[in-house]
């Protein structure tokens, strides 16, 4: 199968994740376009969507059904979201003369699910990272992201830190990240056909 993804602009790409997080019951604040400009405005990043089939019993029509937005991630951040991260995951990644980059929205809609589709993202957006000259991608999710943790385990990033809830271990912090070597390119395996929205 060859995946169909989108890379998008900020603004349309923006507007594009707005739209499809309505899709998504488990995310409970939805993340609205002027969030999006906001985080991305100043950084790199990269708006990726992938395509698939809607069929009904009249039409048929390509719908987006899964993306991924990833973005530069500094030393020194100005966003108080960030800051915090940053210094959450100082012990464990360094900045020093490297380029670290965020994974900072994803999911695929219910129905297209176990398809592939993020697989394709996640590729897509490591050879890219590679290509830019970033040498690490850092994701952030929670214990009982079960869906989320599966999906990162089989595409080989490895926990850096875990950050136990005070009360409720479900809500616990998981950190990963992945070292964006040559072989990291050499193990994907999506065939992709990508192109600008
Ligand atoms: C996690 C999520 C993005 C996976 O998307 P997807 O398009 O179904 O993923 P893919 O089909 O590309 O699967 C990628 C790999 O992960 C595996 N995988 C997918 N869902 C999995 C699950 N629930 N448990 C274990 N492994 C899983 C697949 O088998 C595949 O491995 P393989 O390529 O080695 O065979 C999707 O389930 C989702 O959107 N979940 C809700 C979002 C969420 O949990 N967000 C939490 C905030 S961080």
């Amino acid at each position: 199968m060859e995946y169909l993804i989108k890379q998008y602009s900020l603004e349309s790409g923006a507007l594009e994740i707005q739209y499809i997080e309505e899709y998504f019951g488990e995310f409970p604040l939805k993340k609205t376009a002027a969030e999006i400009i906001d985080r991305l405005k100043n950084r790199e990043f990269l708006i990726l969507m992938a395509e698939s089939n809607l069929t009904t019993d009249t039409t048929e029509t390509v719908v987006p059904v899964s993306y991924k937005v990833v973005h530069e991630l500094h030393a020194k951040e100005k966003d108080p979201k960030l800051i915090d991260l940053v210094e959450r995951v100082q012990d464990v990644v360094s900045f020093d003369e490297r380029r670290v980059l965020y994974n900072w929205l994803g999911g695929t809609r219910t129905d297209w699910r176990g398809q592939g589709h993020f697989r394709a993202l996640t590729e897509q957006s490591e050879e890219w990272a590679h290509a830019v000259g970033f040498h690490e991608v850092l994701v952030k999710t929670k214990n009982h992201s079960y869906d989320m943790r599966g999906t990162l385990d089989q595409l080989e990033f490895n926990v850096i830190k875990y950050e136990r809830h005070p009360v409720d271990n479900r809500n616990s912090k998981v950190y990963l990240s992945k070292h964006l070597t040559v072989d990291v390119l050499r193990s994907h395996t999506s065939r992709r056909n990508v192109t600008q929205a």
